[in-house]
């Protein structure tokens, strides 16, 4: 009994000794369960929307985030968009918008046809997430979002932007930067391409595990040399579109062979979907392209690939297209026709492919569009002229279109509206504005096929582990036709349900 006794009472103290030796020796008190391990540091590729979207929520739920960007400047194509982001219904829509999914689908076209189902899920995400993702550009990031505008192809008016202000790809990429900087999780390094999505070897599943990538560095002489590194972790690939990669031997060659080496509006580099091809991505939609009729050929680098786009609003407010001297076309048929008019003439150039187009704005018209015409002019992509500059033929040219707008004659390209076109009584002296334009490269709808939950998926269509894709960069949202806004809207979208499915996965691996 009292040994009994006497043994329970060592023995407390001997457990009372234990309790005080861990309490008070930090290294064993905070023994864990298992081996102690690095927080999973989440990898962006791309540093454009839909990678900094993504960022946002990965940093949101504390995830080191490290965002490889090739360029030596973060913003990629987003930071030049320019009419704005889709979203429905929002507070700052004056109807009642019921009607996203169905335009979205009516301009997807036959493209709907296959893979029906996983393109339905995509746009019913993107068109249903639509005012959260405005609200949340709005509310938590502070972007002016509040102007509303029609564009080609939507039924209600629900692109916005800024109103006033910078354009709104750059308010928004700006907006999101700033955001992530005060992150000590968030690290940026720029003129870093990555070269190589690596794969588990140790899993059947052949799960994404880590990238491999060079970083441009410069030595004592300033001559350029790249450093090859691995890092582990899983992938957002949110590389942008291939408009750019126009070389014969590129991705847009491979897949329109006749629109090799035509300008476009995006930065002349090589495709980043191999990275996803190479790990077994299902690509769609890689023959749909978006051609748009009017990019400016500057007359100071006429030879460039990268061309400034020549706004609808020049035509739209009034503006003609001359070849030769003579309209061709009605100016605001689609963006198809309206190249597909264009392009059936042999090019000025090959290299890059041009034809030779004016665009000719009368002082209405101009006075309509002032605001981008005035940046143009500033440019040196349009000047202020007169009718007798233009050459031979414009002066009847321009005399008929008159007639046309004033309403004695029919238009036989069938032009209906003429807006702001006030000249009514040309002559060699009267004033117009012009500027050089032919047809360039300005969106690719294909991409790896995702999920709507942005995994990226394989030829079965089951999702590669470890892998998430979002923006241009991705096929199935679109179909054969983007509609004008969208892009943006993907990258947000998709982008922050990347981040977030990336950090739900980091979460389930380390506990
Ligand atoms: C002039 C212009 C105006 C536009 N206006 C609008 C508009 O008003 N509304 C709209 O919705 N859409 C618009 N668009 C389309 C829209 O801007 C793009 O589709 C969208 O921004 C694509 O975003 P992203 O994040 O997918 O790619 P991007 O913004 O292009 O970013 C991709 C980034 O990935 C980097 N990258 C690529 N490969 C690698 C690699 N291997 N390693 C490291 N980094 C890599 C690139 O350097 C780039 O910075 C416009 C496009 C242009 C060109
Ligand atoms: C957006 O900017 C306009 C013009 O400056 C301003 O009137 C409006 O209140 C702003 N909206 C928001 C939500 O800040």
């Amino acid at each position: 009994m009292i040994r009994s006794n006497l043994l329970s009472v060592l023995g407390l103290i001997f457990l009372g000794l234990i309790v005080a030796y861990l309490y008070h020796n930090p290294s064993v008190q905070k023994l864990p369960m298992r081996p102690p391990t690095p927080q999973t540091t989440a990898i962006i590729i791309g540093s454009g929307l839909a990678g900094l979207s993504a960022a946002s929520e990965l940093i949101a739920k504390n995830i080191p985030v490290l965002l490889l960007e090739r360029g030596t400047k973060p913003g990629g194509n987003s930071i030049k968009a320019s009419s704005g982001i889709n979203g429905a219904p929002t507070k700052y829509q004056s109807t009642v918008d019921e009607m996203f999914y169905a335009d979205t689908v009516a301009s997807a076209g036959r493209a709907m046809e296959s893979s029906t189902a996983q393109r339905s899920a995509l746009i019913a995400t993107l068109t249903q997430e639509s005012k959260r993702a405005i609200d949340w550009l709005v509310e938590e990031k502070g972007v002016n979002l509040s102007k509303i505008a029609l564009l080609g192809g939507h039924n209600v008016a629900r692109t916005h932007r800024g109103a006033g202000g910078p354009p709104p790809g750059w308010a928004i990429i700006s907006a999101l930067l700033s955001s992530l900087k005060e992150s000590p999780l968030f690290q940026l390094q720029t003129s870093c391409t990555v070269t190589r999505l690596l794969r588990s070897q140790v899993h059947s599943s052949q799960g994404v595990t880590g990238v491999e990538y060079i970083c441009a560095s410069k030595d004592v002489e300033g001559d350029e040399h790249g450093e090859r590194k691995l890092l582990h972790g899983p992938v957002i690939v949110a590389a942008g579109g291939f408009a750019g990669d126009a070389l014969p031997a590129g991705i847009l060659a491979r897949y329109r062979p006749e629109l090799a080496c035509y300008p476009s509006t995006n930065e002349p580099r090589p495709s980043p979907v191999h990275l996803l091809a190479d790990v077994g991505a299902q690509l769609v939609d890689m023959q749909h392209v978006q051609v748009h009729p009017t990019g400016f050929v500057d007359p100071d680098v006429p030879s460039s690939r990268l061309k400034i786009l020549a706004a609808e609003v020049l035509r739209g407010e009034g503006g003609i297209l001359l070849r030769d001297g003579q309209r061709f076309v009605n100016e605001l048929d689609t963006r198809e026709s309206v190249s597909r008019a264009i392009t059936q003439w042999s090019a000025e150039r090959e290299d890059p492919r041009q034809w030779d187009v004016k665009v000719v704005l009368d002082e209405g018209s101009y006075v309509a569009a002032k605001s981008h015409a005035d940046f143009y002019i500033s440019k040196g992509l349009m000047k202020k002229t007169t009718i007798a500059e233009l050459g031979p033929g414009v002066l009847d040219t321009i005399q008929r279109y008159a007639r046309v707008v004033r309403g004695e004659e029919d238009d036989v390209f069938r032009r209906k509206q003429f807006a702001n076109w006030g000249l009514q009584e040309p002559e060699g002296d009267s004033v117009v504005y012009v500027g050089s334009v032919t047809p360039v490269v300005h969106f690719t709808m294909g991409g790896a096929l995702i999920s709507e939950r942005a995994e990226v998926l394989g030829k079965e269509g089951e999702a590669v582990e470890g892998l998430w894709a979002a923006g241009e960069v991705t096929g199935g949202v679109h179909g054969e036709n983007r509609l004008g806004g969208s892009s943006l809207l993907e990258c947000v979208v998709f982008g922050r349900i990347a981040g977030k499915g990336c950090a739900e996965y980091i979460g389930s691996r380390s506990t």
